[in-house]
């Protein structure tokens, strides 16, 4: 019993981290990279992504404070953390 509902909490756990990250993409990436607006790589484009994740994962999330080319400092999200670009970075080159 004690097991059963451990493994819930943690599924439930991981379900609440997932949606978080697809909410915060579509409160702010999305509006960008759905489209390739501005030249921005599209999410899911693995070959759009691919020269952009060799420059790493650290970089990109800089990149993503900063703001890069076409793209607004914090990509329209004042409210992200560095995990949270992660995140995000992670969830778009998927
Ligand atoms: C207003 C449009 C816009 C929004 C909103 C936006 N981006 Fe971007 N993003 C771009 C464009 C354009 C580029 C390509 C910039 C370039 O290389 O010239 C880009 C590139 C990137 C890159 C690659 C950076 C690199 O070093 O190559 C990352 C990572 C990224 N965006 C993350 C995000 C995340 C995370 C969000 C949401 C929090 C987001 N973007 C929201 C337009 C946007």
């Amino acid at each position: 019993m004690r097991k059963l509902m451990l493994s819930l909490l943690l599924s439930s756990l991981a379900m609440a981290a997932s949606a978080s990250v697809e909410d915060m993409y579509k409160s702010s990436c999305t509006f960008c990279h759905s489209t390739g607006a501005a030249g921005a790589p599209k999410t899911g484009d693995k070959a759009a992504w691919a020269p952009r994740l060799e420059k790493g994962m650290e970089t990109l999330v800089k990149n993503s404070r900063s703001g890069i080319g076409g793209m607004p400092p914090m990509g329209m999200c004042n409210a992200c953390s560095d995990d949270d670009f992660k995140a995000l970075i992670e969830f778009m080159t998927k």
